[in-house]
């Protein structure tokens, strides 16, 4: 498949400019790719067309001053926002905000025809990403939501799919972050026969991300999806609980994660872990990122859309279908990269 992938990037953080930058270094690389190649693409296929934020800090800027790229697209120039939520505090205290109207947002979508509208605003804004989905609909390009927003259910999906588009999310699994660890424990554990008895994990993170979890609301619902997410890999329920817990500027992009956990073995003895996983925030997703759209392209283009859960149960803490971390993994590979 020789088709590129046209992006379209709301949310110009830590992670948009990470995937910038990952674009510009894979043109010549491999090391450090998950998988080369999906469905018969490379990194290479991919073209940013268009640019979104709502920081005014950031509006008008070349997407490439930004990420500090030089690729062809990254003369695309960073277009305001679509915003249905109160603004963030991080943006409204540091600076003017600068927002577009949602015929704008669809207008700007339809002339410059991204395959994806690729959602990494801030986290904690649960009205918007609903509205660049249905923004995404309106202009005919597919959609996908790294935030942990709500967007896609069995009626958006319809809808998409009625339009030979998918809908894909929500809330995106790092490749090697705290929670798919922790599945990949918990697998790994009850596989060997472990009885799990009890588990948390904590977060600290230092990045903007991070500060705008620590709003009670998201910080629950975070918690939540993080729960949820991990529940599925034990065969019994047990008492369990994940989340971001903390901010700590010191820590810069970095996350890490403290688990402990404890559990039985023959003649119940006790097996107590307690350990803790350091990663780098922005990077860890954007695997995940390229793979996942790759996929979704080829699906889009084969009009075989029913394949789409797949890739949500891959990529994503809170697919419409869950699936085991191990399953997903090959359900991904034996659809998309053998
Ligand atoms: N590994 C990961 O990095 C990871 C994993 C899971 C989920 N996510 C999610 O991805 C999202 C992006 O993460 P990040 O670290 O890049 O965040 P970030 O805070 O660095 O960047 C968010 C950007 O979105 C912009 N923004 C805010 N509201 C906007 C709007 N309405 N329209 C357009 N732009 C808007 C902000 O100005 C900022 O530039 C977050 O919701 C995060 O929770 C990231």
């Amino acid at each position: 498949m020789t088709d590129k992938i046209r992006v379209a990037l709301a949310g110009i953080g830590n992670v948009a400019t990470t995937l910038v930058k990952g674009l510009e270094f894979y043109q010549n690389s491999t090391e450090g790719l998950w998988h080369a190649n999906v469905s018969g693409m490379t990194l290479g296929s991919f073209e940013i067309v268009a640019a979104f934020d709502i920081d005014s800090k950031k509006v008008g800027k070349k997407i490439g001053q930004v990420a500090n790229s030089r690729m062809p697209f990254s003369e695309v120039t960073i277009s305001p926002g679509l915003m249905s939520d109160p603004i963030p505090p991080h943006i409204s205290r540091d600076g003017q905000v600068r927002t577009s109207s949602y015929d704008e947002i669809v207008a700007a979508l339809r002339e410059s025809k991204p395959d994806f509208l690729l959602n990494v605003i801030s986290s904690g804004l649960d009205k918007t990403p609903e509205k660049y989905a249905q923004a995404s609909l309106d202009a005919g390009c597919s959609f996908f939501n790294a935030t942990s927003a709500k967007t896609v259910n069995e009626g958006t999906r319809k809808s998409f799919e009625s339009k030979g588009l998918v809908i894909l999310g929500d809330d995106l699994m790092s490749q090697f972050g705290g929670t798919a660890f922790h599945r990949g424990m918990i697998d790994f554990m009850t596989s060997r026969g472990i009885r799990i008895h009890k588990a948390y994990q904590l977060d600290v993170g230092g990045n903007q991300d991070t500060m705008n979890t620590m709003a009670e609301e998201t910080r629950e619902k975070k918690r939540n999806i993080k729960t949820e997410s991990i529940a599925i890999e034990s065969p019994y329920p047990f008492k369990s609980t994940a989340g971001t817990t903390e901010y700590a500027e010191q820590l810069g992009d970095s996350r890490v994660s403290y688990y402990w956990m404890e559990a039985r073995g023959f003649l119940g003895s006790t097996i107590e872990m307690d350990l803790s996983l350091r990663t780098s925030d922005s990077t860890n997703g954007c695997n995940v990122i390229v793979d996942s759209l790759r996929a979704a392209k080829s699906l889009v283009v084969k009009k075989d859309l029913g394949k789409a859960n797949i890739i949500s149960a891959y990529a994503f803490k809170s697919p419409e279908k869950k699936a085991h971390i191990r399953e997903s993994i090959k359900a991904f590979e034996d659809a998309f990269v053998r």
